[in-house]
């Protein structure tokens, strides 16, 4: 009795010829879950649905509750990050040349807030879990000494990391973000209230993968398994009674280069940008576009995939477990992700301030998910 969304050898290779596949599931485990709702208070809903996700021939429900983006920073940085590096699309082609598995991470922020611990716990799970891959973090200002410093352990190891000051010019180059962004530029359109580098980091992510192609992921997002079998696919975070998905996520994209989903992505940010709207251009985006682009290849994954557990019960893998009934509970849990799951999204709007207590599910899969190994001091408060 097993719940599953990673695909099997002959799985994963119908997954890359077929534009839709289903996942069975079974729930048992739902039983187990339930039994132990009415005990205690401590329940954490996991979205192991029996849901059968054909390819975005799917329901979208506009009344779902909002969700917020994971953000680096509070501060509006405005305009003083806008600066293009010239050196970006050579470093980033040498960096990524013998590289099979590309991935993106973005770090837009102040000068001053680098990686703290959690977004290297990310990064060493990231390699535990897909130790041949590149991993290039698009940052302002993580591409600096005291950034590499943070990072050297990880490449000491003999693992491909590297942050790369963005250009602008060249990632909007040739496409609708081109004219969006030189319109922000003369200062013609108004970003908004909402910090222009949260609303960066929504972008940048889509035109990484449209000039590389790759693996986006959100610096919040623990990677527990192997990305490679993955090929144009996005998560749904919700899904309904019916198995059909309600709502996508952007904090995980996998997409070919080129793909003409990601053009109507980044189009739509373009046209539609408004920098007031919570939400708007970031998660609602990509559900927006797949919804009215059903004739592309992509693969809806279920939320367990990359969203097992939903914004609103993230805090329960953060405790430790109260008593035995319980601490079995959160042994079988972490077994469950691992098998389940190419990993979690913490919602770090949602769990940014929480503690990953010991023994918790987090801590446990953490201890279980690095590669320096020495960040993860379990009676420090983690930020
Ligand atoms: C769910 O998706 C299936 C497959 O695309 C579709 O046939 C069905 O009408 C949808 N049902 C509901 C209730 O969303
Ligand atoms: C990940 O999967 C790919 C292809 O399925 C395989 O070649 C590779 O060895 C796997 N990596 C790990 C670390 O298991
Ligand atoms: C700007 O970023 C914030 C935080 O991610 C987001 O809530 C808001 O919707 C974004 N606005 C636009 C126009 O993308
Ligand atoms: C979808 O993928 C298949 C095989 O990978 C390809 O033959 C087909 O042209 C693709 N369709 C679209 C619309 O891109
Ligand atoms: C963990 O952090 C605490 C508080 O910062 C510190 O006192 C302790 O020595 C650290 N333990 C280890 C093993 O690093």
């Amino acid at each position: 009795m097993k719940t599953t969304v990673l695909p099997s050898e002959q799985q994963r290779r119908s997954l890359n010829r077929h534009t839709k596949f289903r996942i069975f599931t079974t729930i048992s485990l739902l039983a187990i879950i339930f039994t132990y709702m009415f005990n205690t208070n401590t329940f954490i809903s996991f979205n192991f649905n029996p849901a059968i996700f054909t390819n975005h021939k799917l329901i979208i429900n506009y009344n779902q509750l909002i969700i917020q983006e994971s953000h680096n920073s509070p501060l509006n940085l405005k305009f003083d990050i806008l600066n293009s590096n010239p050196k970006f699309e050579t470093r980033a082609n040498e960096f990524l040349k013998d590289c099979k598995l590309r991935f993106f991470m973005t770090w837009i922020s102040s000068p001053s807030i680098l990686f703290g611990e959690r977004e290297l716990l990310v990064v060493e799970a990231l390699f535990k879990s897909n130790p041949d891959s590149c991993l290039i973090i698009i940052s302002n200002n993580m591409d600096s000494d005291h950034g590499f410093q943070l990072l050297k352990p990880v490449i000491n190891l003999g693992f491909r990391v590297q942050a790369i000051e963005p250009d602008f010019h060249f990632l909007f180059k040739n496409t609708p973000a081109e004219s969006w962004f030189g319109c922000i530029q003369n200062r013609k359109c108004d970003p908004g209230e909402i910090p222009l580098a949260q609303n960066l980091s929504n972008l940048i992510r889509l035109v990484a993968l449209y000039k590389f192609g790759g693996v986006y992921l959100d610096t919040d997002f623990i990677p527990l398994n192997n990305f490679s079998g993955l090929r144009n696919s996005i998560g749904a975070q919700s899904a309904n009674r019916f198995g059909n998905w309600t709502r996508l996520n952007n904090a995980v994209l996998v997409f070919d280069k080129n793909h003409p989903l990601l053009y109507k992505f980044i189009e739509e940010f373009a046209l539609t940008f408004n920098g007031n709207r919570w939400g708007f251009n970031g998660p609602y985006l990509v559900s927006r576009v797949v919804k009215r682009n059903m004739e592309y290849n992509l693969s809806v994954l279920p939320p367990a995939a990359f969203y097992p557990v939903g914004w609103g019960r993230i805090g329960g893998l953060f405790r430790r477990p109260v008593d035995r009934g319980h601490r079995r509970w959160v042994e079988a849990k972490v077994v469950q992700l691992k098998e389940s799951s190419y990993g979690v999204h913490l919602w770090n709007k949602q769990s940014r301030k929480l503690r990953i207590e010991e023994e918790s599910i987090l801590a446990r899969l953490i201890s279980h998910h690095c590669v320096v190994c020495k960040t993860f001091n379990k009676s420090q408060r983690l930020r």
